[in-house]
């Protein structure tokens, strides 16, 4: 039974006053992308035909971000100001969703750890109602500020009551609703312009679409979540260190499972997004950021931090506080400790001596250094960029390689500002007297 959802419209209007932050909640980061980010992720993996934004507070952003997004081409923004309640996030949608938009899933920009898995399970779910609809639910033991679902005697369900509108029977029940939905559009697209905003918040409530399904003789499933963690909508900066932590687990397991030893998953941070090779040792305290492409049989840490745009290639080592920004190492390539590599690129066997910094930064500008196969840089040098050293040349300990210097290959370089020794005279054939 095909159960594949047409639409997908992600719900991301909101403030989210309580993360004390003027930025929009779904752009907070989460290892390395943002919310919204991960939530365009779920949405993609039903592989619908289109997936529809509900923008409100910081637009703009909110659209640029959308733009970022891989599978752009399938997305559109829908502009929802002012913020009248999430039946009303979905009336300024109508006009984009037409007469029959289709099988319609409604998500939240603030659940990120939502599995796909469990999407799935709710569009099939749907698809077994008949022209119904299904939601997903909970049993949280605090289901403080969520929906409670109301089921009739039957057990079958039957109303969405908010906490703000329940009495204390209602607010008695246990089951809650997630506020992910998988509807029938066509009958979504007719029932949206009839709700009313008579209750508490004086908001449109989508939950009321579901009311009015059952209440037309529908049925509307209710699946309850099994791993309740997946349910976390962010509301504060606590919610989104708690829902960092479960995605970097997902990201570290997928690396384990692929080979790469993670010798302390719980202290070492790996984004989203950052590729390494089979064989590749971790250890403790690293830190490693999206965009990230690291090859096979390396060795990275403890507490290394390789930033955006590195790329080390197989067998290249990175050892305790060394910092690789933008930087490229060859192949067999070893900055062991103490360094800071910006802007560099290194070819296949280079040695990086403890304290070697590639002063990348002028003050105004940034620029490059390339340093070629086999040479080895002394502890404590220095290399104000731009400066180029030759294949297996030598820099001294304590060099100071000013801007623009040329180092040929072979050539040993030492001192303040750093200079060419001059070379050996080359060994004369002896004469026999
Ligand atoms: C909603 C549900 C509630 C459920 C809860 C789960 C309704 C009426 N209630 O509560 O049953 O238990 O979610 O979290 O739907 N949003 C907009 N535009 C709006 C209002 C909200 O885009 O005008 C977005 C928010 O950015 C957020 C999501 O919708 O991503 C949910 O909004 P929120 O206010 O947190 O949910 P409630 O309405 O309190
Ligand atoms: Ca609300």
């Amino acid at each position: 039974m095909n159960s594949r959802p047409d639409t997908v419209v992600i719900l991301a209007a909101g403030q989210g006053t309580r993360m004390k932050s003027a930025a929009a909640k779904v752009l907070a980061p989460l290892c390395g992308r943002s919310m919204l980010a991960w939530v365009l992720d779920q949405a993609q993996a039903l592989a619908p035909q289109r997936i529809l934004v509900v923008v409100g507070h910081q637009a703009d952003e909110v659209r640029a971000e959308v733009a970022k997004h891989p599978v752009a081409a399938k997305l559109s923004c829908v502009a929802q100001e002012p913020q009248r309640g999430t039946g009303h996030a979905l009336q300024v949608c109508l006009p984009a969703l037409g007469k029959d938009p289709g099988r319609v899933v409604v998500l939240y920009g603030d659940m990120p750890l939502l599995q796909t898995a469990s999407l799935e399970a709710l569009c099939a779910e749907q698809a077994r109602t008949a022209g119904g609809a299904a939601i997903l639910t909970a049993e949280p033991a605090n289901p403080r500020g969520f929906g409670r679902i109301v089921r009739n005697t039957a057990g079958e369900l039957e109303r969405i009551v908010e906490e703000k509108d329940a009495s204390p029977a209602i607010k008695a029940l246990r089951e809650v609703n997630l506020g992910v939905y998988c509807f029938p559009g066509a009958e979504l697209v007719r029932l949206l312009p009839g709700l009313s905003n008579d209750n508490a918040q004086k908001e449109f409530y989508l939950t009321d679409v579901v009311g009015r399904l059952v209440g037309e003789g529908r049925k509307v499933a209710a699946l309850l979540l099994a791993d309740e963690q997946e349910a976390i909508g962010i509301n504060t900066l606590a919610h989104l260190a708690e829902a960092r932590g479960v995605l970097q687990l997902r990201i570290h397991e997928q690396h384990l499972l692929a080979g790469v030893y993670i010798e302390d998953p719980a202290s070492t941070f790996i984004d989203h997004g950052v590729e390494i090779g089979v064989g590749t040792k971790v250890h403790p305290c690293s830190v490693i950021q999206s965009g990230v492409r690291i090859g096979a049989g390396c060795e990275v840490g403890p507490f290394a931090m390789l930033r955006g745009g590195s790329v080390l290639a197989d067998g290249a080592a990175v050892g305790n506080f060394v910092e690789v920004n933008r930087s490229r190492m060859g192949k067999k390539s070893k900055a062991k400790h103490l360094a800071y590599l910006g802007d560099a690129t290194l070819g296949e066997r280079v040695n990086i001596g403890a304290g070697t910094i590639f002063a990348n930064y002028d003050g105004k500008t940034k620029s490059a250094c390339t340093v070629g196969d086999g040479a080895f840089v002394g502890s404590g040098t220095i290399l104000v960029a731009p400066v180029e050293v030759g294949a297996a040349a030598t820099l001294g300990a304590g060099a100071v390689v000013t801007r623009r210097s040329v180092v040929g290959p072979g050539e040993v370089w030492v001192g303040v500002p750093a200079r060419a020794l001059p070379r050996p005279p080359k060994s004369q054939p002896s004469t026999p007297s």
